[in-house]
């Protein structure tokens, strides 16, 4: 007598309930996803998602999961989805973009060499999970130092290796006081070498060592290109880099 209660328990369980990941991408992620715009992926084109894919599947969910600081990717793309969920919709989206067979063993390898680093993902520019002279040119402080972080003499620095000289860099920019003018001096003239950002809608504050950076550049990568060239000033404390990206407010 208990069968025909079966299909409605099916229908009430939380499993009969939930929606696939891709109800969930049309339903969370599409808005932005779907036609590309404030500076998202678009689903679908291939060459953006397997660059994106470059610094592994982990990196991927990791954003998704965090966000992306200064773009309009908030954490979990602003959905209220566990990270299980989002995970699944972050593979979706990877497979409805199509990427090569490729493309997806190369993220696996990265994926396998552990790295997490986001800055370091960005400048090992050939994908070997270890950042040479060269990748680190436009970096002068640290690629003239770098023998001094290569503790373990291979030429080049690991993940760990140029984690430990980020840390001693920015203790060292910290330990020499300098006034706050000369810093804020310092800073909008290595700001005015960044291509593309304008004064008339990014501002800079400096406070007892701190730089604040806010306002509006027209794309994301500016906004990181802007804390690099930043980030070996002498005397800032502490950077807080509140740039967005214009094409999160539609300036595409
Ligand atoms: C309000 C717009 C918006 C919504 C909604 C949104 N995203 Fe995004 N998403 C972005 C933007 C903008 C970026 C690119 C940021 C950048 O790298 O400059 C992005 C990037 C991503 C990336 C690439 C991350 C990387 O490391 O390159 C993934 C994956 C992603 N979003 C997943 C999602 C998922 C899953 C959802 C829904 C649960 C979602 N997004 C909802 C705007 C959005």
């Amino acid at each position: 007598m208990m069968r025909p209660l079966l299909p409605v328990l099916m229908l009430l369980s939380p499993l009969a309930l939930a929606a696939t990941p891709a109800q969930q991408y049309s339903s969370s992620c599409a808005s932005c996803h779907l036609p590309g715009i404030h500076g998202a992926p678009r689903v679908g084109d291939t060459a953006e998602w397997e660059r994106r894919l470059r610094g592994g599947f982990r990196l991927l969910y990791r954003n998704t999961i965090e966000g992306i600081p200064n773009t309009a990717m908030l954490p979990l793309g602003g959905a209220s989805l566990s990270e299980t969920e989002v995970r699944a919709v972050v593979d979706y989206m990877i497979a409805a973009s199509a990427p090569s067979a490729a493309a997806l063993k190369e993220a696996a390898r990265y994926d396998r060499l552990g790295i997490s680093n986001r800055d370091f993902i960005r400048f090992d520019i050939n994908h070997d999970g270890r950042l040479s002279r060269g990748e680190l040119a436009g970096d002068p402080a640290l690629s003239r130092d770098l023998a001094r972080f290569d503790t373990d003499r291979s030429g080049n620095l690991d993940e760990r290796e140029y984690l430990q000289a980020e840390a001693v860099l920015e203790k060292e920019r910290a330990a020499v006081r300098v006034e706050d003018a000369v810093i804020d001096a310092a800073v909008r003239k290595a700001l005015a070498g960044v291509r593309g950002i304008d004064f008339q809608y990014a501002g800079v504050e400096v406070r007892d060592g701190t730089v604040v950076l806010k306002g509006i550049v027209s794309h994301a990568l500016l906004a990181l290109q802007a804390g690099d060239a930043i980030k070996r000033i002498s005397g800032i404390r502490r950077i807080d880099n509140r740039l967005v990206s214009g094409d999160q407010i539609g300036w595409d």
